[in-house]
């Protein structure tokens, strides 16, 4: 039940549960994925099921339309709903221009495509993801397994000249092998400690051959909704420049806490 939630569930479940307000009848819904994602799937499955809401949702990983469709909610793909109204995802990292840092899950290409194909993108995080300068968190690139190493070194040696702190990377693993994406692919995090310059960075990795594409999301979202350990949410929009804080209140369902894995 929602009072047995850890704070750190609390302020994602109710960060989720604000940003569902934002959805409204008739909308395609990109879905994000990632444990936060996981609530706000769980709330609109409650909306769609207990309110009648009428919504496609479009899933940005295998996990999330697993969820999507065991909580009622219409999958369509990015090519069926063709644009989006609204996609709400995590993340990793925020900074104060809503620059993130995402692909913690792996799922940061088709979080690109879809969040990129959508007229808004709210994010939604806990407090602790919010940061000064995006960077201690390991910014994840999406790399194809063909020469993957060749590519790792080419990004090392280009990060020599870019404003960053560190510059190893690793192969992401799933247990003894590389990890591999819903598209195929392998993930290289890179540990650099503090991005000075991200919008320079995203541009110059992605022109690198082998890289699909990489985890910086560059004035791409729109609104956060930030979830604290007490119940509180904080929303802040960049395009309006407000920030309104408020607290949500708990329902007990037995269908939205009886499955509380990602
Ligand atoms: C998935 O690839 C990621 O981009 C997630 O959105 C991000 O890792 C946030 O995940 P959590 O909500 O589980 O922290």
């Amino acid at each position: 039940m929602s009072s047995d939630l850890s704070p750190i569930d609390k302020a994602k479940f109710v960060a989720a549960k604000r940003a569902a307000e934002f959805v409204e009848d008739g909308m395609r819904v990109g879905l994000g994925t990632g444990s936060t994602a996981a609530w706000l799937v769980r709330c609109l499955g409650e909306m769609v099921r207990d309110e009648g809401l009428k919504i496609r949702g479009v899933p940005t990983s295998t996990r999330t339309a697993q969820l999507a469709r065991e909580v009622g909610i219409e999958v369509i793909s990015l090519d069926e709903a063709k644009w989006l109204d609204l996609t709400i995802d995590g993340a990793d990292e925020f900074d104060g221009e809503l620059n993130l840092i995402k692909g913690g899950g792996g799922a940061l290409l088709q979080e690109k495509i879809v969040a990129t194909a959508s007229d808004q993108m709210i994010v939604i995080a806990d407090i602790g993801k919010e940061v000064e300068h995006l960077g201690t968190f390991p910014l994840p690139i999406e790399v194809i397994p063909f020469g993957w190493q060749t590519t790792q070194a080419l990004v090392e040696e280009t990060l020599i000249s870019m404003d960053v702190l560190g510059r190893t990377s690793t192969l992401r693993m799933n247990g003894d092998h590389p990890f591999v994406t819903d598209e195929g692919n392998h993930i290289l995090d890179l540990h650099l400690g503090r991005i000075g310059n991200p919008r320079q960075l995203a541009l110059v990795i992605n022109q690198m051959p082998g890289v699909v594409e990489n985890g910086l999301f560059i004035d791409i979202c729109d609104v956060v909704v930030i979830g604290h350990g007490d119940g509180k949410v904080t929303v802040r929009d960049i395009n309006q420049g407000t920030t309104a804080t408020e607290r949500i209140d708990f329902v007990e369902s037995d269908n939205l806490f009886s499955d509380l894995s990602d």
